[in-house]
């Protein structure tokens, strides 16, 4: 193992050896993820390798055959998932599922459905906008009428007007033109810097590693790498598996 930086992290989220199965298709088999507060986790690997499971499963939408989910002391593993999201643990969901024949500002709305504090409500609904100022121009408009970039940043902004704790993103860069994959790796550090803990799920392995303090490495369903994101990009065997050499 080569060394890793020293930093004063402290552990916001716990995974352990969670494994997740499909009838008797095990899709994540026995992991371990550390989130440290205020950090940007990486989980990358290629399609198929469970790193969506391990999100599901995380935000009690898949229920583990075993293992444990632990967010600061709480123990998650068998809540629903309503009861995480009020925790603090919100996923924004892979394919981005906004709601496309309500308008943004009602998705927007929804996403803090679970909360009481209607000041800071306005005060999150407003950084949002200043984040995504598409969004704000086009606040009447049906979501649907996004294009695919708007709607990830509208999946994004949702998730995030549920004031979390930790954000777990699941490919926000699918599917998008080369710009807007740099905008969205710009704006979930933008989100970071807040002191919000992430875990990005990304096959785009390279630039996931470039912002990410830690990253892990999935392989059909176990982890074979974990480290520091600086360490894992100068990785022989991150280089040659994901990084075209
Ligand atoms: N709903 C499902 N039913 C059965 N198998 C599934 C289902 N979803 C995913 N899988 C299988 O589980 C494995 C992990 O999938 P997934 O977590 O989606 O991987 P990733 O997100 O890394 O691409 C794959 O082999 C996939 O085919
Ligand atoms: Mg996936």
């Amino acid at each position: 193992m080569m060394a890793t930086e020293t930093t004063s992290a402290t552990p916001i989220l716990q995974v352990k050896d969670l494994a997740v199965s499909y009838g008797h298709i095990e899709a994540v088999k026995g992991i371990d993820l550390t989130l440290n507060e205020g950090e940007i986790t990486a989980l990358v690997g290629a399609n198929g390798a469970g790193k969506s499971t391990a999100l599901l499963a995380i935000s009690g939408l898949l229920k583990p055959q075993r293992g444990q989910i632990l967010f600061d002391r709480q123990d998650l593993t068998s809540l629903s998932p309503h009861k995480i999201v009020q925790s603090g643990v919100v996923q924004v969901a892979e394919g981005r599922a906004t709601l496309t024949t309500l308008s943004i500002a009602e998705n927007l709305a929804l996403g803090a459905y679970t909360r009481k504090d209607k000041t800071n409500i306005a005060k999150d609904l407003d950084w949002v906008y200043s984040l995504f100022p598409v969004l704000q121009r086009r606040k009447d408009g049906l979501a649907g009428n996004l294009s695919g970039g708007e709607q990830q940043m509208l999946a994004i902004g949702r998730a995030l007007m549920a004031k979390p704790r930790v954000l777990l993103l699941d490919e926000p860069s699918m599917g998008l033109a080369p710009l807007l994959v740099q905008e969205i790796f710009r704006i979930v550090q933008e989100i970071n810097r807040t002191g919000l803990t992430i875990l990005l799920v990304e096959q785009n392995v390279r630039q996931a590693l470039r912002i990410a303090q830690r990253g892990y490495v999935l392989e059909t369903g176990k982890i074979v790498l974990a480290d520091s994101g600086s360490n894992l990009l100068n990785n022989p065997k991150v280089l040659e598996a994901y990084l075209g050499g």
